[in-house]
């Protein structure tokens, strides 16, 4: 089991990547739609509203480096090649890093142009990598998997749909599988809830501001 995870701030992650020359533009962007992150305020109407398909379809790399949390995560994992969901993948800067070290790996966005860029890394490296547009508020994943990864997607979603999605991917998660979850920070006791009233039984094995991940028993 991965043990104890570095603590960088998201906002910190996202300035590794706004400090390089060619990206300088796109400071104010992640300055109003990352701000939840460092100071646990809601996300905005406009942050709700986000064109993210529009972003991705002029942005290579829009949202920069993997998330550190989940790099600390899979680096210290002691399991080879394991089903990973990842939900509202994006361009897949998490599902790219995870399937290069090994992992199977399907990400599911409802941006088009997401997914498109997810599909030509993983043809381009051969990485085992499948690729889905749908909408994570009625699509059911196909399968159980090993971790259902969800980095800054739910908070996206109205709050109903929010939590049946993430009572549908406590569903596909295999015993002694992981759900790890990045969202914005007053959203997490609300998925504690979903999670404790779930049939199986989860063991939380890391939880701090924005941030749960959960084990299943
Ligand atoms: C903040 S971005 C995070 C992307 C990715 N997880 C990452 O960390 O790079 C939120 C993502 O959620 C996706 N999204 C928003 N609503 C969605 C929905 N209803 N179904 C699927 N994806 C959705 C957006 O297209 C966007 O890629």
């Amino acid at each position: 089991m991965p043990g104890a995870f570095e603590s960088h701030g998201l906002v910190a992650e996202v300035g590794d990547k706004r400090h390089q020359g060619p990206l300088a533009g796109l400071l104010p962007w992640f300055t109003k739609y990352f701000s939840w992150l460092s100071d646990g305020r809601s996300a905005n109407a406009d942050a709700m509203a986000y064109d993210y398909d529009k972003l991705y379809g002029e942005t290579r790399d829009a949202l920069g480096k993997p998330t550190s949390v989940f790099v600390d995560f899979f680096v210290q994992l002691d399991q080879q090649n394991v089903r990973v969901l990842d939900i509202g993948c994006g361009q897949g800067r998490d599902a790219i890093f995870i399937a290069r070290k090994g992992h199977r790996v399907v990400g599911v966005d409802i941006s088009t142009n997401g997914i498109r860029d997810l599909k030509a890394v993983a043809a381009r490296e051969n990485l085992p990598i499948e690729g889905v547009v749908a909408d994570t508020a009625t699509y059911e994943p196909d399968g159980m998997f090993d971790i259902v990864l969800i980095d800054r997607t739910l908070h996206m979603l109205v709050r109903s749909a929010r939590l049946s999605t993430l009572k549908t991917m406590l569903d596909h998660v295999n015993e002694q599988g992981w759900l790890l979850i990045a969202d914005e920070a007053s959203n997490i006791g609300d998925f504690g809830s979903v999670i404790s009233a779930h049939e199986a039984t989860w063991q939380t094995e890391f939880s701090r501001r924005g941030f749960l991940f959960v084990r299943r028993s």
